[in-house]
């Protein structure tokens, strides 16, 4: 069977659909994504991300809310003066001020939001409805004399009562705004309600519609879609749907559903999703779950054994997208699931080639491993295969001291001598902490010679109390090819260290064949 790009279900459903040629990607990461609670950018991070999202070809980025922090005023002006590709947005309420601070900014677009529940104006705002409406079309013409494309946000608005949004969002439209955004603030939606509130919604309104879902119930992407079968045209999202609470439906889901599922136009450079996402999840500290889909670990990994025969005789049968569509890669993955072609092709991977009774014994041992709850890396793997075909390659590099001081009043610094090939180097490393700088010594020491980056690194505490053994597993990098390896040891740095050691070696041995 020949590849295709995406390989769904065939069944078309029924009912009616409004869906439109093209929807803009508003990205609002750095706004609502950095209130999610403990996210915070400095404003070079910031200013990172807004240069990776216009790689991703976001056409949108709201890059924050002025009025908030003179760092956030400072951020948003940086981002709006590098001369991106997207349209730079400022979010601000229907206040002088904060109109005036968004303009400040320099920013073409600026995003007007006042909440307009009845919840919302009498418990929190203490006013009255007449007052909201009157307040949102002096901000909306305050900023529209300014020439600038306004967007108009009644926050809240799925709680709010029909009547009154279309009373709200017509007056709106009328002081000037461009873009209708429908906030399901608290994510109180399910996908049938959405498409009917929308369709409600767009037949009676002219400017086009906006979703912005939040994730609560987890409905955010299912509800966004929904807003777009009704006729939306707009989608807010965040990478790795970050955001207040549960999160904000995210980027990636929804552009890779509009691109297989309804072939429908975003302009998003979808090879650059994975490194997108990797580099939000390192600045802003919230990493992924592995079973997170299309950027998780095990989105593209395949571990049992009937899923990877099937994996190998044709992509399709279990994996619905070609990995590299997002910039990711197939792993198949050693496990006491795994079956003798997965193992194989592992194997193959590494550059070994074992006989069919070697293969058997590997197999046998990797499942041994599996059953005893432990998770089967690269490395152990290699091992193990290493054992069994009784190859005596040494590691290449080995570890001869490794000193580490930290303290409360020194920076944690490390030194570390090796053995590469015999021969002895010495490095040291300053990191946020012991296993930081333990890592960093010996980074520096090996990237003398061999460019290698620590993808991942997790650690697990396999004991109880302060004497807990650690169990590390850290994935490392050497151009194309990424190496998952674990160690455990009663001290954590140890451990660390040995399981970064490991990886560089399986790295090392496959770059020496
Ligand atoms: O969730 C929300 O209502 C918001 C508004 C500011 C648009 O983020
Ligand atoms: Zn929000």
């Amino acid at each position: 069977m020949s590849e295709n790009q995406f390989y769904l279900s065939q069944y078309k459903p029924g009912g009616e659909r409004f869906l439109p040629e093209k929807v803009w990607i508003f990205d609002t990461t750095l706004r609502d994504g950095e209130q999610m609670p403990g996210v915070t950018y400095t404003i070079d991070e910031k200013v990172l991300i807004a240069q990776q999202l216009d790689e991703l070809r976001v056409p949108r980025i709201e890059a924050g809310f002025p009025i908030t922090s003179p760092g956030e005023t400072e951020a948003v002006k940086r981002i709006a003066a590098l001369g991106l590709d997207a349209q730079v947005v400022a979010l601000s309420r229907p206040l002088k001020e904060d109109v005036d601070r968004a303009l400040e900014c320099d920013v073409p677009y600026i995003h007007i939001f006042i909440s307009t529940s009845d919840l919302h104006i009498e418990t929190m705002m203490k006013t009255t409805r007449e007052d909201v409406l009157r307040s949102a079309v002096e901000g909306i013409e305050y900023a529209k004399e300014h020439g600038v494309f306004v967007e108009f946000s009644p926050q809240d608005a799925t709680r709010t009562d029909m009547g009154y949004l279309v009373e709200i969002c017509k007056a709106a439209e009328d002081a000037g705004a461009e873009m209708l955004n429908i906030p399901d603030t608290v994510g109180v939606m399910t996908p049938r309600m959405t498409f009917d509130f929308f369709k409600e919604l767009k037949a009676q309104t002219r400017v086009p519609l906006s979703a912005h879902a939040h994730n609560d119930l987890g409905q955010a992407t299912a509800n966004t879609l929904a807003s777009i079968e009704a006729g939306a045209e707009q989608a807010h999202v965040c990478i790795n749907g970050l955001g207040e609470r549960a999160g904000n439906t995210s980027l990636e889901e929804v552009v890779v559903c509009l691109a297989a599922q309804y072939e429908v136009e975003t302009g998003i450079n979808t090879k650059k999703i994975a490194e997108t996402s990797s580099l939000v999840e390192r600045l802003s500290g919230v990493y992924m779950p592995p079973s997170t889909p299309i950027i998780g670990d095990n989105a593209f990994a395949h571990e049992a054994g009937i899923h990877v025969h099937g994996l190998l005789s044709h992509s399709g049968n279990y994996e619905i997208l070609r990995p590299e569509f997002v910039g990711k890669r197939s792993r198949i993955v050693a496990g006491k699931h795994a079956g003798r072609h997965g193992i194989s092709s592992m194997l193959d991977d590494l550059g070994l080639e074992p006989t069919r009774e070697q293969l058997k014994a590997v197999a046998a041992e990797v499942k041994k491993l599996g059953d005893t709850g432990k998770v089967v890396s690269d490395s152990d793997l290699y091992a193990i295969a290493k054992n069994v075909m009784d190859i005596t390659a040494d590691d290449r590099v080995k570890l001869k001291q490794l000193l580490v001081v930290t303290g409360n009043t020194i920076t944690p610094t490390a030194s570390a001598t090796l053995l590469v090939d015999g021969v002895e180097y010495k490095g040291s490393g300053v990191g946020n902490g012991p296993i930081d700088s333990a890592i960093n010594a010996i980074r520096n020491v090996v990237n003398g010679f061999a460019n290698i980056t620590l993808e991942k690194f997790s650690m697990k505490a396999i004991t109880g109390g302060t004497d807990a053994v650690a169990d590390v597993t850290v994935a490392v990098r050497r151009g194309e090819k990424m190496v998952t390896a674990n160690s455990v040891n009663g001290d954590t740095v140890m451990a660390s260290v040995e399981a970064i050691l490991k990886g560089m070696n399986r790295l090392l041995v496959e770059s020496n064949k």
